[in-house]
């Protein structure tokens, strides 16, 4: 019986502001930020919630809720100039962070990549050099803290880097070419083997992962071939098309066949596949909900780029302030699928990289969030990753999005994920869940199942 870690998961753009501080250099993110229209009531990450200059304060708050784990990114233009070399001010930051941590007895789970790309890197992720230069730009981070941080995640969701930056136009950089979407999604990818490879070619004792998402998708009618097929390509895109290459498996045949004239032929070179398919450490999965869908048509780029036509239909299923339905058995399902197809067989454990909940979070009259929904938001899920982990999948630890009220991209700062508010003076307030977190920690609970 293993131990299982808990920890609380952020993302730079989204919670450390001084964007224009120390060095730093504009991400597709700050750029995306400025185009009118593109992010709720015209929020962005100037500010953000000051992490910058507050996080002693976060990590003794973390501290203080007995967590054994702080899952953060590192903002790539932070650490990197337009011209390639270090910025010894912007990498003290993660120095600073990392040994503040390590006193506070937290282990740093390190992601590369959380979406903000530097803006100058030409083409962004359309281009092949970007991914090259990912993997330099891995090996200078590895080669200031490598020292302290044991674990590397290369890639946060890339499907959303892809199909949500490129496809549906929704983030950053903003485009809605489908063909777009599936070339940044291999490059993506081949980014992704290329920094493991220089990492463990650097450290053979790092452990390496990537973090990948799953909305896992229903048919509607189960008897309607034309829902049924939609699922199929739905699903293609947004889990086969990363999982299976991930796992070695290289690009699922029927995904190339739906992406048509889209699929990026010339981009995918000989030894790709093979890079990567690069050995994983852990895989990192995100879950927050699922989708029953139909098909029909919208109108519109989407990012369901082999699966335009999808519609959402309610099942009637209680909802989020984002408006994605609880389905914890959803999550249950999905980890065991997880688990038989990929993860089982090639001996990779997982972990729950990111899961919960953004409700509107009324403050009572003193400033206290009591988020009785969250609470059971997330007591359902980790009830889920007990009774995954109590039929074999081998599931090791479990990070809350978030610790923080923060930055929710193109939705602003209005949907709020944290265990802690963050009011306008920037005060950070624990809410109820973050105590009831705390408590779950402390009980030992998890403990029991698993391998
Ligand atoms: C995930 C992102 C994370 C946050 C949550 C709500 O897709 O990785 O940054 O926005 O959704």
């Amino acid at each position: 019986m293993g131990g299982f870690l808990w920890g609380a998961a952020t993302a730079s753009y989204q919670i450390e502001g001084a964007a224009a501080e120390d060095g730093r250099e504009p991400s597709i993110w700050d750029v995306f930020c400025q185009v009118p229209g593109a992010i709720a009531n015209g929020d962005d990450g100037n500010l953000a919630v000051d992490h910058y200059h507050r996080w002693p304060e976060d990590v003794a708050l973390m501290s203080a809720l007995g967590l054994d784990a702080y899952r953060f990114s590192v903002s790539w233009s932070r650490v990197l100039t337009a011209d390639g070399t270090p910025n010894p001010a912007g990498i003290a930051f993660y120095d600073r962070l990392v040994d503040g941590l390590l006193a506070h007895g937290l282990e740093p789970w390190l992601t590369l990549y959380h979406w903000d790309l530097p803006a100058h890197l030409l083409g962004g992720w359309t281009a092949r050099a970007t991914a090259e230069r990912f993997a330099e730009y891995a090996l200078v981070v590895h080669d200031r803290l490598g020292d302290r941080v044991r674990r590397w995640t290369t890639l946060n969701e890339p499907w959303c880097s892809a199909m949500l930056g490129y496809g549906a136009g929704v983030h950053a950089p903003g485009h809605t070419d489908p063909t777009e979407a599936l070339t940044a999604a291999h490059h993506l990818l081949l980014g992704h083997g290329l920094a493991a490879r220089a990492l463990r070619e650097a450290d053979a004792s790092a452990s390496i992962g990537i973090t990948l998402n799953y909305t896992p998708l229903y048919p509607a009618n189960p008897d309607d071939p034309a829902d049924v097929d939609l699922v199929r390509r739905a699903d293609g895109t947004a889990h086969r098309l990363f999982t299976d290459p991930v796992f070695g498996r290289g690009y699922p045949a029927d995904v190339i066949e739906d992406a048509g004239p889209h699929w990026p032929a010339g981009a995918v070179r000989d030894p790709d596949p093979a890079t990567i398919a690069v050995p994983l450490d852990f895989l990192g999965v995100n879950y927050y909900s699922t989708q029953m869908v139909r098909a029909g048509t919208t109108p519109g780029p989407s990012p369901h780029v082999t699966a335009p036509g999808l519609v959402e239909v309610s099942r009637g299923f209680e909802r989020t302030d984002m408006g994605w339905e609880v389905h914890p058995a959803g999550f249950l399902e999905l980890l065991r699928r997880i688990g038989r197809t990929w993860a089982g067989p090639a001996g990779v454990p997982l972990y729950i990289t990111e899961n919960g909940a953004a409700y509107p979070d009324a403050p009572t009259a003193d400033g206290h969030v009591e988020d009785a929904d969250r609470i059971a938001y997330l007591d359902a899920h980790l009830t889920a990753v007990a009774a995954a982990r109590a039929s074999g999948v081998d599931i090791r630890g479990y990070f809350v999005w978030s610790l923080l009220d923060n930055f929710e991209w193109a939705l602003g700062y209005d949907k709020r994920f944290g265990i802690v508010a963050v009011d306008e003076e920037l005060r950070r307030i624990p809410k109820a869940s973050a105590r009831w977190y705390a408590s779950q920690i402390a009980s030992g609970r998890m403990r029991g199942e698993g391998t």
